[in-house]
């Protein structure tokens, strides 16, 4: 029964949308967890401040995940993993606007938002980090791949600059706990260096062809 105990379940349809269901659901469980602390109150003395951390942490959690598709495709052989990148890809974007519109309202307010931005280094940082994200956004439906043709993929390379000056913003703007950002950065070295290592390091470079 190669069905069964071959590995053409892998290939079912049935499979892949179950697949599919399984990230997204992952995918909202930070925005769920949010919600039910907020209605249930346990969200600390500082509510603006662990909900506008709470948004960041899932946006760069995402965009790590987004990162681990292709390894995980190369190493299990496994082609669902790429189905679900851009989902991911998308989730790590919406928590990222949240994210910047939760600081907006929780913690600098809306006026004058070129000061807001610019007030500290690593707000500057997160700004540029999610600056590199729009136009992935803006263009990851099939259409504008399509319209953008070869542009695309070093396009989409600016996904690897958006993580690391995520993680420089995450870094700079700790106050203490440096170990979680250690492991972060450790997990993104590991998913940058796979990364360059098989496609050779000029690979990481945004904008860059080939
Ligand atoms: C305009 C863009 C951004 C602004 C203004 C911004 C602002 C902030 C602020 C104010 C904090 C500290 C919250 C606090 O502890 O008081 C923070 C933390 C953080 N931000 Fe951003 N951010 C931006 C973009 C991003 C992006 C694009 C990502 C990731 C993709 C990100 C990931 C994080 C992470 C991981 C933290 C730390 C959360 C924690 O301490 O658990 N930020 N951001």
């Amino acid at each position: 029964m190669p069905g069964v105990l071959g590995i053409e379940w892998r290939r079912s349809a049935g499979v892949l949308l179950a697949f599919r269901w399984l990230m997204a659901a992952l995918a909202s469980l930070p925005l769920l967890l949010l919600v039910g602390d907020v209605v249930s109150g346990a969200v600390g003395p500082d509510p603006g401040q662990t909900i506008t951390e709470a948004l960041g942490i899932a946006a760069f959690q995402l965009l790590l995940a987004t990162l681990a598709m292709t390894p995980l495709r190369r190493w299990t052989g496994w082609g669902g993993w790429l189905r679900v990148r851009r989902m991911l890809g998308l989730f790590a974007f919406f928590y990222a606007v949240l994210h910047v519109l939760a600081f907006l309202q929780f913690i600098l307010g809306w006026s004058d938002l070129w000061a807001t931005f610019t007030k500290r280094p690593y707000i500057i940082a997160g700004a540029v980090a999610f600056l590199c994200l729009v136009p992935l956004a803006a263009t990851s439906p099939v259409s504008a791949m399509r319209r953008l043709g070869s542009y695309w993929k070093p396009l989409h390379k600016l996904i690897y600059l958006a993580v690391v000056v995520a993680w420089v913003h995450f870094l700079w703007q700790a106050r203490s706990d440096l170990g979680e950002m250690v492991i972060y950065g450790l997990l993104l070295a590991i998913l940058l260096g796979v990364r360059g290592y098989w496609s050779g390091w000029s690979s990481l470079v945004p904008l860059k062809k080939g």
